[in-house]
């Protein structure tokens, strides 16, 4: 069932948001050769509790830290721990905090020092298929316009989409119904948008092939070509007109 959002649910989710973006951005910003992925998911959970909120994905299905750290061929749900970040990698986060009952999530891929060409360039056009899709999250759309208009973005640019893993609902739960799929997926069904719909849209886009394999530790997907991966997501309010950034990446 997709649930719309009374106005001081969205009121809470913005605030929800708010945190969780700035948890982003503070991630983002450690980002630096030298740098253990624990150190950030430490500082990250830190922050997140300094706001009064919790680590949504602390302790979710077991999952054993705040932050997903995903480097370089990792996917999604790395696991922070010794790994040190060198120069060149490539440096997915992913978080997600809880206030007064509602739950944010964001995503974003960072450089770490100077990157090659093609990562680059793979991470602009993760972000930029958000936006793209962005543009058919609003009332007068359905769902695979969305997906589509993220795919055809991605697959004209040469990389490909994970089909493995896609986005969500957000609200109460941190994975509520619909799931978003960043491609044309038939049986996603074709709900349409409406306004009060609270949804995470989270383009997973690889290098290479769409593959992904999970590894022994339970969590960590790397792309099965061992390739280059990049993740961006916000929470967003489907509204009678713009679609409004739950946690928008340009508020401090
Ligand atoms: N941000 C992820 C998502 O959108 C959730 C991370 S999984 C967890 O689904 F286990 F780490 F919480
Ligand atoms: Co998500």
């Amino acid at each position: 069932m997709i649930t719309l959002k009374s106005k001081r649910e969205i009121q809470l989710m913005r605030q929800a948001g708010k945190i969780t973006a700035a948890a982003r951005a503070l991630a983002g910003a450690m980002v630096a050769p030298g740098v253990t992925t624990r150190e950030i998911d430490k500082e990250v959970c830190r922050f997140i509790r300094s706001k009064g909120a919790e680590p949504s994905f602390l302790g979710y299905n077991g999952y054993p830290a705040s932050v997903c750290i995903s480097v370089n061929d990792e996917v999604i749900h790395g696991i922070p721990g010794r790994r040190v970040l060198r120069e060149g990698d490539i440096v997915s986060v992913d978080v997600g905090a809880f206030k007064d009952g509602y739950h944010g999530d964001c995503a974003g891929t960072y450089p770490c020092g100077e990157i090659s060409e093609e990562a680059r360039r793979l991470i602009d056009v993760t972000r930029e298929s958000f936006f793209e899709g962005l543009k058919y999250a609003r009332e007068g759309y359905r769902l695979p316009d969305l997906s589509g208009a993220i795919q055809h973005y991605v697959e004209a640019r040469g990389f490909s989409v994970v089909r493995d893993y896609v986005g969500h609902g957000i609200g109460t739960r941190m994975h509520e119904a619909p799931e978003i799929p960043n491609y044309v997926e038939p049986k996603a069904g074709r709900p349409r948008f409406l306004r009060g719909m609270t949804i995470a849209v989270e383009p997973m886009v690889n290098a290479g092939g769409f593959d992904v394999c999970v590894m022994s530790d339970g969590w960590t997907v790397k792309t099965a070509d061992g390739r280059l991966s990049a993740h961006y997501e916000n929470s967003i309010l489907i509204t009678d007109g713009e679609p409004e950034l739950l946690t928008d990446p340009e508020a401090e």
